[in-house]
């Protein structure tokens, strides 16, 4: 292992338990593995799962455990084996979840050790903030759509950044539900460099402009009852009705919602387990579970393509990090930020503290 100067202790916000309170411990910097880095993490970025994994444990025996699924900041440390990383890089890590050993390596941490081909390269042009926005929701977005892994189900598109994928789809109608959430603005995104037309999301009307700017060609008030949504969204899809419909928020109001407006034939994708999706369920609406952690086995070569292609994507300004509210007081801001997502006071952006400020 090569290396700069790095402690041997860090601070890092511990869990230590299911269901016990987050609180910041001095803690040791993890050794590196083979195919691994070590991130000096500038920034981590809340998430809802981050609530689950609080509250029940979701995914996690090992205790005491760091948290968090985003962050973003410089490699410090290069473990064997490591090709194309740099002592310097500036990156984006996804916290790793080892589903076997139930444990997390996450990123509310002032250190984070990672494989390598996880990262996300990040260009000058987008910070540290903004980088850490983008590890876990962007690829929920993402690797569901353009997945060709005979193991898994899904709209199976020719990606935008794979040849003549970039457009391919015009004509064709998405609606993004939730289009203001993390996951949503990835989506819209995604749909928008597939060449998806007319695009429409849900949202809070605040965030309608930004949402244009991302690609939606119209954005819908959340709030109307759910009728009315349907029909305003039917009213701007063409006859063929709308051929994707991504329900970025997954919530009991919106799956249904997903289900009615997906044409015959078309692809929902929905972010939780949908369970029951409505009156009269019609079997030809293709219903598909995005995944997210870059580590599944089945995403491997989508993974793969996503993160090579990513950095000239971000450098281009062809994909943009979401917003975001920058919390105070480094880790310490994680309980306050997690309360608020937890009740659902976050909107159309993105929290992030900056690790390296925690007293
Ligand atoms: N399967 C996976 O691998 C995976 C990975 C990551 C996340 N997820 C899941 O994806 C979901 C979204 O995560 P996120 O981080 O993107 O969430 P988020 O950014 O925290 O979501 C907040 C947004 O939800 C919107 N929203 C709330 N209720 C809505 C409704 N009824 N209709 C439309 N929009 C509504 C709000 O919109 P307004 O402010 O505009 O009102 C707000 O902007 C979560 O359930 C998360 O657990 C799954």
């Amino acid at each position: 292992m090569s290396s700069t100067t790095i402690p041997t202790t860090q601070k890092a916000l511990l869990l230590p338990s299911k269901g016990g309170a987050l609180s910041i411990e001095p803690f040791p910097v993890p050794t590196l593995g083979s195919g691994e880095v070590l991130v000096r993490l500038a920034a981590a970025a809340l998430n809802p799962i981050d609530v689950a994994m609080q509250m029940f444990g979701l995914f996690i025996e090992v205790f005491p455990a760091v948290i968090g699924c985003d962050g973003a900041g410089e490699i410090v440390a290069i473990g064997e084996g490591v090709e194309g990383f740099s002592a310097g890089d500036r990156v984006a890590v996804q916290g790793t979840i080892d589903m076997m050993k139930k444990e997390i390596h996450g990123t509310y941490a002032q250190y984070v050790a990672t494989p390598a081909k996880f990262l996300i390269k990040l260009p000058d042009s987008v910070s540290f903030d903004a980088g850490a926005t983008m590890p876990c929701t962007l690829p929920t977005a993402a690797l569901v759509l353009y997945n060709k892994d005979e193991n898994v189900t899904g709209p199976r598109l020719d990606a935008p950044w794979t040849p003549g994928g970039r457009g391919k789809y015009a004509g064709k109608a998405a609606v993004v539900l939730g289009g203001s959430s993390s996951v949503g603005q990835y989506a819209i995104q995604f749909a928008r460099l597939s060449g998806f037309s007319p695009i429409v999301a849900t949202a809070s009307p605040a965030h309608a402009a930004h949402l244009t700017a991302l690609g939606a060609t119209h954005v819908l008030d959340r709030a109307l009852p759910a009728a009315d949504l349907e029909a305003a969204a039917r009213a701007l899809a063409p006859a063929a009705g709308f051929a994707l419909a991504f329900d970025a928020v997954s919530l009991p109001e919106t799956l249904p919602l997903g289900y009615a407006l997906a044409a015959d034939g078309a692809d929902l994708v929905v972010v939780s387990p949908p369970g029951t999706l409505g009156e009269g369920e019609r079997k030809t609406v293709k219903v598909h579970m995005a995944r997210g952690l870059l580590a599944i086995p089945t995403n491997a070569a989508v993974v793969e393509e996503l993160l090579g292609a990513l950095p000239g994507m971000l450098a281009a300004g062809d994909v943009k990090p979401n917003p975001v509210e920058v919390l105070e007081g480094g880790l310490a801001g994680v309980p306050g930020g997690l309360e608020r997502v937890k009740m659902k006071q976050v909107s159309g952006v993105k929290l992030v503290v900056h690790p390296q400020a925690t007293a």
